[in-house]
């Protein structure tokens, strides 16, 4: 059964920029699951939402990911609320390796500050309402990303943190 490398953590954790630089590390295949489903759909992430609310992108999003049982092995960054829908955890966990990138609050607030645009969850949120938010919602995700098989916490030196990466991505 193909064993892909999942990259799982929060809107703005990081997953697809880092997912490319593993999976060239790796020399993997690099699929991004958001990218999926907008080309499976022919449509944005925000227009999906739109069209068919969150329920309906949760489904898209599931049939995505099961799609990736028939391709080659490949560093998969996942969107943020993956992991938490259906079983897609569980899913995820018996066909590869699960890896959650942790990053604190205010730097998701930081980074996903100007990043709101395109992703329908956070539109129209000031900077108080948006922490706020990542806050709760961290407090609702984060028992599905612990369920990860490698933690992997962004300190500030991103070298350390590649090579933690790496390393939880090559067993
Ligand atoms: C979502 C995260 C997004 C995308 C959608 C919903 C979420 O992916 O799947 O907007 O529920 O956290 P990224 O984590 O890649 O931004």
């Amino acid at each position: 059964m193909t064993q892909h490398i999942f990259l799982i953590g929060f809107m703005g954790s990081g997953k697809t920029r880092w997912g490319r630089v593993v999976a060239e590390n790796l020399g993997r295949l690099f699929l991004d699951l958001d990218t999926l489903v907008e080309e499976n759909e022919g449509k944005t992430i925000p227009e999906i939402f739109s069209a068919s609310g969150e329920k309906g992108f949760r489904i898209l999003e599931q049939e995505c990911l099961h799609r990736l049982a028939v391709m080659p092995p490949a560093v998969v960054a996942t969107g943020g609320g993956t992991p938490c829908f259906f079983d897609n955890m569980d899913w995820m966990k018996r066909r590869g390796t699960t890896i959650y990138l942790k990053a604190s609050p205010e730097t998701l607030c930081e980074r996903l500050k100007n990043e709101q645009h395109n992703r329908p969850l956070l539109k129209n949120l000031d900077k108080e309402e948006l922490l706020e938010f990542i806050l709760t919602r961290l407090r609702e995700r984060e028992p599905y990303y612990f369920q990860a098989d490698f933690v992997i916490e962004q300190t500030g030196d991103e070298d350390v943190f590649l090579k933690r990466l790496i390393s939880a991505a090559s067993q």
